[in-house]
């Protein structure tokens, strides 16, 4: 039986437009979207081991512990309405030795989306960024300034301070080529200085092409 099912990891230094992108790849192309950042967010929200263990780490804008992560994304994976509309994962894996752990279960992208953003724009992301605890959804002052009615409900990440926004930034340079080793053979890398809308576009091109490839009727034709 041919898997119909896309299975898309992006990825992206911190305010790369990770999330931004996700929302709007969601609409279109309906995947389940996992987001570990969000997760993980929720865990500490709720006060659970899982969120009493990363609250710490994510304070500080370091990685979590692969103990909390990768069992949680291993089975989030492995539920029903991921099996039958394919995922986004957005924020795994992050290290190595997390790329290694799904790897011996055999779960692999159809695609990696790399959004690059100069590290010098993603401060000014960062601080500007704000969110409608409502909606989930992502704004920025400048850059996709939200109705006047809802600002005064918007909130900022605890984490979206310029300093902690630097550390995320080093995290995310230590550890980015170890990861893109794992999926060289099908990255696709993204211009994330562009607009919101061309970014999508770009993104939009490789998903279509990685259907189109694997798609038999295609492949024949
Ligand atoms: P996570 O929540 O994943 O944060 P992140 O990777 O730092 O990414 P962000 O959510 O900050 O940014 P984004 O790329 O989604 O950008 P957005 O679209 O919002 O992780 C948080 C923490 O959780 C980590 O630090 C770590 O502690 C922990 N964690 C997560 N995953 C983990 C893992 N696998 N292992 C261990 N620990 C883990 O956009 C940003 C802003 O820019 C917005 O205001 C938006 O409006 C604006 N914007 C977006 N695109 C554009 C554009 N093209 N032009 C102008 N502005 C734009």
């Amino acid at each position: 039986k041919v898997d119909a099912t896309l299975k898309v990891m992006i990825a992206g230094a911190p305010a790369a437009g990770k999330g931004t992108q996700c929302a709007k790849i969601v609409d279109k192309y309906k995947l389940v979207h996992i987001s570990v950042g969000d997760i993980l967010r929720d865990e500490v929200k709720n006060g659970t081991p899982a969120g009493k263990k990363a609250k710490d780490f994510m304070d500080r804008g370091v990685l979590v512990p692969d103990e909390v992560v990768v069992e949680m994304v291993k089975s989030r994976l492995a539920e029903d309405d991921v099996k039958q509309h394919g995922w986004l994962l957005d924020g795994y894996p992050r290290s190595a030795s997390q790329a290694e752990a799904i790897e011996k279960e055999g779960i692999r992208p159809d695609v990696f989306l790399l959004i690059n953003v100069p590290d010098e724009l993603l401060v000014e992301r960062v601080v500007g960024r704000r969110l409608d605890p409502e909606t989930g959804a992502i704004y920025h002052l400048k850059y996709s300034p939200p109705p006047a009615n809802i600002v005064s409900r918007l909130i900022q990440r605890s984490d979206d301070t310029e300093d902690k926004c630097r550390v995320r930034v080093a995290t995310h340079n230590a550890n980015v080529d170890a990861v893109v080793g794992y999926y060289k053979d099908v990255k696709v890398d993204i211009d994330g200085t562009q607009s919101m809308q061309d970014v999508f576009e770009a993104i939009c091109a490789a998903l279509d092409e990685t259907v189109a490839k694997s798609d038999p009727l295609e492949q024949y034709c």
